[in-house]
């Protein structure tokens, strides 16, 4: 039964996968098909009728100061019973204020063993922070917590916390838990004002009526009758777990990803909640709320001068309401399992929300910087003469680029950590090749691994597979046909997986990994993934880690590739499908099966917004389109907008026709050309803003309202962003046959980039911009400072020692900044100082460089400066000779003026990047 029923799935999604351009919806819950989400907006909507509070805190339980300085109680949940009784549930409750205005509060339940069956874990699943958390994360209360408690303690009393440098007071109301969080004494978030904190606790079958408040409903609660997952043995019954939280004053709110929707969150009063539950859509709905490989339970809401942040840390499936309220954003989390684990932000402006989540979290690894370069992707190229090939066109066509990928077809039958020997007999000497001009390779390596072979057997007799329900290995279809999982939960299994990898890129220097299909994708399972009852390291269930697993297993991989080039000390490059919260520490991700067609060019640009400022910018979309083939015109804009994705990856489906950019026709050739060269020019300004990223997480695709969060009128916009801190603001065209857009500009002045013609902004608004198929709206911020390396060359590394180009669009004040960030590319000596930090500024009529850090190896200073373009009118061509100085050398010299007298240029300063220097005017 269980067989034919997992064929039929396996025929509707082969068959999705050949013919249909849309996803098949049906083979997701809707909210009202799963239980624990049902159950918790009928519950919401029955306590808004009683206006009842089942949870309160006890006020004899309370533990303040203790030397943690973390206030620790327990919340009761009074169930009244039909002989007027009541039965009482007691969940252990922890609030912490953190330094630097954040909060952390828990609450748990206490399980009886003696209800649980093993191998299954009595706890719930708390482990999700450790994961998400980088190593050395603080989540230290603040030392100094003022408590204010009333002289006597009972339950309609209110507890006052203030952090000790005042900017956080929390008003716990202990008859209701309800929370007031006030930042710089605003009331700016509420906690269970709705009242729809719930907690399903542990009961069995037989009692489950009498475990029910009077505001629940019983629907699904020991058994699942959606048609995928009807055997889901629900060993643990209802285990849900739900609160609200009100952004106050707050119209905005922003995150969740991933969802293939605008960056402003909707309301979802009249449609499903957004959930998170990472799963495989091949072609996904788009301006949709349902769930997609990625989950990050990052939210957050702005209005001028207050930003707020809710992280719950929560990997199970979860849904989460959205409802826009007069002027307060409330919403409603709902997870499956788990416990409630929820850390808040507060701050001034949206970015330093992005940052301190960050800052515990992790802030993105610095990449490679030939991974900042072009990718060139394709399912599949079929043997090594077929990448040789690509490899000698590109340079033929003189397109640059940095990898070149194999698909799953590089296999020998599908087995992972093996290549098809009639295909590529030789990968290594293949491999060589490539790295002659600098080139790398990725292969793709799934976490579900063909039965029958050394890999698997290895795993199985390890025991580091994945189980079923009933503790035996699970075994499943994906790619391979039957398929077991490792389990990469499990210390043993990562050491497991390391020795693969290890074994996999031996001998090379420039092999790296894609970890596809990895939330994980089953062709056999409920909703395209993984049974919720299956068994994990510990004895937790799927249910309880599901959205973490991707982590796992691309983190492994990081951390196994960081193991094999340890001699080479190479920073290694991971792509993954799926994601949580951390995943940005060690990989990169796309935005997985989209279509070559308008809308899914358009909706890219939001979905990377998204995963940007919730602290994941290394993302991008399958240029043009992965199923179907693109017109000209769409593969065009796609290259123009895919060329600011932070992850720049042309990829398409098999049954495509091939549309490497040499194949082209020259007229569209020659755009995409310039394109990828452009993207090459500004490299330096790239990895600059990588760069910075990964020292404080501000995003690399910035929307504008992070950039100017006083400006309200920014909130909205999704269609056009900034170039991380650099100044660029890029209005991507994404609509079919444009030949005129409005562009957004704040006040200011502003230029093309490409004619440097300037304009100035009184007051920030729209303006009309033509465009034609070549060109791109691109333009300068007055104030800012570009760095770029103008010479074509094959590939990044080639252009190590090439000379950079300053472009100077000086402010209405004719003044500019901007930064320059250095290093060799490649390794981690960065990390020990080897690296080069630039500022360069223009004032008061000096422009000059000052060296913030010096690198060991002095030659990553000694680049020339080739030419420097200074942007008029707002600065003055000098009626005579200019001075340049560096160090002993000094010069006088002339200025050119372009025709136009849009900009002049000092033709050959012969500056040394790595060196101070200053041009007076
Ligand atoms: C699914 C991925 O999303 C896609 O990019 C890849 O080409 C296929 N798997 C085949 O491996």
């Amino acid at each position: 039964m269980l067989f034919i029923r997992s064929t039929l799935v396996l025929l509707v999604l082969a068959f999705n996968l050949q013919c249909s351009w849309a996803f098949s919806d049906y083979l997701l819950k809707t909210c009202a098909q799963s239980g624990f989400c049902h159950r918790n907006r009928q519950y919401a909507s029955n306590i808004q009728e009683s206006k009842r509070s089942p949870y309160s805190i006890d006020p004899s339980h309370l533990i303040f100061n203790d030397p943690l300085h973390t206030l620790r109680g327990t919340v009761v949940k009074r169930i009244p019973q039909e002989n007027g009784s009541e039965q009482v549930i007691e969940l252990p409750f922890t609030l912490d204020l953190l330094e630097g205005s954040k909060a952390h509060f828990t609450i748990d339940e206490l399980r009886d063993p003696v209800n649980v069956k093993e191998p299954l874990n009595t706890r719930r699943y708390n482990e999700t922070l450790s994961w998400a958390l980088h190593e050395s994360a603080n989540l230290f209360p603040t030392p100094n917590v003022k408590v204010t408690k009333p002289k006597s303690l009972s339950r309609d009393k209110q507890l006052i916390l203030k952090s000790e440098d005042k900017s956080i007071k929390m008003k716990l109301h202990l008859k209701t838990f309800k929370i007031e969080v006030f930042y710089m004494e605003d009331l700016v978030m509420t906690i269970n004002d709705r009242m729809l904190l719930n907690l399903e606790h542990l009961r069995k079958p037989e009692n489950n009526a009498e475990n029910k408040l009077p505001e629940e409903i019983i629907f699904n609660d020991f058994h699942d009758d959606f048609q995928y997952s009807r055997e889901d043995t629900i060993p643990f019954g209802p285990e849900s777990v739900a609160l609200d939280l009100t952004f106050n004053g707050m119209e905005n709110v922003y995150g969740i990803p991933e969802h293939a929707d605008s960056l402003r969150l909707k309301d979802t009063t009249d449609s499903d909640p957004y959930r998170l539950f990472n799963v495989d859509v091949f072609e996904y709905n788009t301006d949709s709320k349902m769930p997609m490989y990625g989950a990050i339970p990052l939210m957050i809401g702005t209005r001028p001068g207050v930003s707020a942040g809710v992280f719950w840390a929560n990997a199970a499936d979860t849904w989460i309401d959205i409802k826009y309220d007069e002027s307060n954003t409330k919403t409603h989390w709902i997870s499956e399992a788990g416990i409630i684990d929820v850390i808040i932000f507060f701050a001034e402006t949206p970015l330093e929300i992005t940052k301190a989540y960050t800052n515990l979290t992790g802030t993105p690894s610095l990449p490679l910087l030939s991974a900042v370069g072009y990718h060139q992707c394709r399912w599949n190229y079929n043997d090594e003469r077929d990448v040789l090939t690509v490899d000698y066109e590109m340079d033929k066509a003189e397109i640059p680029y940095d990898f070149i990928w194999l698909d799953l077809e590089y296999t020998e039958d599908k087995k992972y950590f093996t290549w098809k020997p009639e295909a590529f007999p030789n990968p290594q000497k293949m491999l060589k090749k490539l790295w002659k001009v600098g080139r790398n390779m990725v292969t793709l390596i799934d976490p579900h691994i063909k039965v029958g072979y050394d890999i698997s057997e290895t795993i199985e007799r390890s025991g580091t597979a994945v189980k079923n329900s009933i503790n035996e290995i699970y075994h499943g279809h994906c790619w391979p046909g039957e398929s077991i999982w490792i389990d990469s939960f499990s210390r043993k299994a990562q050491g497991v997986w390391g020795k693969f990898v290890s074994k996999f890129v031996k001998n090379a220097n420039n092999l790296f990994i894609w970890n596809d299909m990895n939330e994980p994708s089953i062709f056999s399972g409920p909703e395209t993934t993984a049974p919720k009852d299956l068994l994990h390291d510990g004895g937790y269930e799927e249910r309880s880690v599901h959205n973490l697993y991707g982590l796992t297993l691309h983190e492994t991989t990081y951390n196994s590739l960081k193991q094999g080039y340890a001699k080479e000390n190479k920073r290694p490059f991971v792509l993954t499908r799926a994601f949580f919260a951390g995943s940005q520490r060690s990989a990169a991700t796309w935005t997985g099966d989209n279509v070559a067609n308008w809308d899914y060019l358009k909706i890219s640009i939001p979905m990377c917004l998204t995963n940007n400022i919730a602290g994941f910018p290394f993302i991008g979309a399958d240029i043009a389109g992965f199923s179907g083939n693109p017109s000209d015109e769409l593969l065009v804009r796609w290259y123009q907008t895919g060329m600011w994705y932070p992850f720049f990856r042309a990829h398409a489906h098999i049954d495509t026709l091939r549309r490497e950019p040499y194949l082209l026709k020259e007229s569209v050739k020659s755009i995409v050309r310039d394109v990828i060269r452009l993207r090459y020019a500004l490299l330096p300004t790239f990895y600059t803003a990588f760069h910075d990223a990964s020292v404080s997480g501000v995003p690399v695709m910035n929307p504008i309202f992070y950039e100017k969060p006083t400006l309200e009128e920014t909130y909205r916009i999704d269609d056009e962003f900034y170039l991380g801190r650099s100044g660029l603001l890029v209005k991507p065209v994404t609509e079919e046959g444009c030949m005129s857009t409005q562009v957004f500009f704040p006040p200011g002045i502003f230029y093309d980039y490409f004619t440097l013609q300037s304009f100035s902004m009184e007051k920030s608004g729209y303006r009309d911009v033509d465009v034609s198929e070549e060109t791109l709206p691109l333009f300068i911020e007055g104030g800012h400072i570009i760095v770029r390396k103008d010479r074509y060359r094959r590939s990044a590394r080639l252009m190590a020692r090439d000379p950079f180009t300053l472009l100077i669009a000086p402010n209405a004040t004719q003044e500019a900044s901007g930064n320059l960030y250095v290093d060799d590319g490649e390794t981690y000596s960065y990390q020990e100082g080897n690296y080069l930090d630039v500022l360069f500024t223009l004032k008061d009529g000096i422009l000059e460089s000052s060296i913030s850090h010096y690198p060991a190896d002095r030659s990553l200073g000694s680049n020339l400066i080739e030419d420097i373009i200074i942007a008029t009118p707002n600065f003055q061509k000098p009626s005579g000779t200019i001075l340049i100085q560096q160090g002993d050398m000094r010069k006088e010299v002339n200025v050119q003026v372009d025709p136009y007298h849009r900009y002049f240029k000092i033709p050959n300063p012969l500056l040394e990047i790595g060196k101070p220097w200053t041009i007076l005017f």
